[in-house]
């Protein structure tokens, strides 16, 4: 698979980056994000939901407590024509497997439904559980590279 690396040097820069792969992005999509604790996958994603118009980016927190977070990505009025190829309306799920521990648990998120329809659904930390899916997937691998600097590599996305 070959992959497209990225540096970036502020939080928000990442989320500019987040905005810049949201555009990319149709349904159905699983979206991976791969790094360690703080490596910025949030952060990321808090730009791809903003960019994909489907909330704001305070809205976008870590998915800590519920696992998964739920959002619709809506036609706006205003929308721009460049914009319109990839205005359809569809769920977005924003996922965090850090505590999923075993089969039961991955089952009591019922991501199967999010499964069911064609959605945006953007996992961190996907090690944690095999989802099988033959939906397209992008994986996003973030890593620190000293201070506040993160490389970014992304798969099969033509940024
Ligand atoms: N270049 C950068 N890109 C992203 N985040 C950065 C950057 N520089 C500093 N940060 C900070 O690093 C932290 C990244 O946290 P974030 O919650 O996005 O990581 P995460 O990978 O989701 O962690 P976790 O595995 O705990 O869910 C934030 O506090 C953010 O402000
Ligand atoms: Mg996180």
């Amino acid at each position: 698979m070959t992959a497209k690396e990225f540096i970036t040097h502020t939080s928000e820069e990442t989320i500019a980056m987040g905005r810049e792969i949201a555009s990319k992005l149709q349904p159905p999509v699983l979206v991976l994000l791969k790094g360690d604790l703080g490596s910025g996958k949030t952060t990321l994603t808090k730009g791809i939901i903003s960019g994909l118009g489907a909330a704001k980016e305070e809205e976008v927190t870590s998915p800590t407590f519920n696992l998964v977070h739920e959002f619709r990505k809506q036609i706006l009025p205003g929308d721009l024509p460049e914009r319109e190829r990839n205005s359809q309306p569809c769920k977005v799920y924003h996922v965090d497997l850090y505590r999923i521990e075993n089969f039961h648990d991955l089952e009591s998120l019922g991501l199967e439904d999010a499964l069911s329809e064609k959605a945006i659904v953007i996992i961190e930390w996907p090690e944690h559980f095999t989802l099988r899916t033959d939906w397209p997937i992008v994986e996003i691998r973030l890593h620190h590279a000293g201070g506040d600097s993160r490389r970014i590599a992304v798969s099969d996305l033509h940024l």
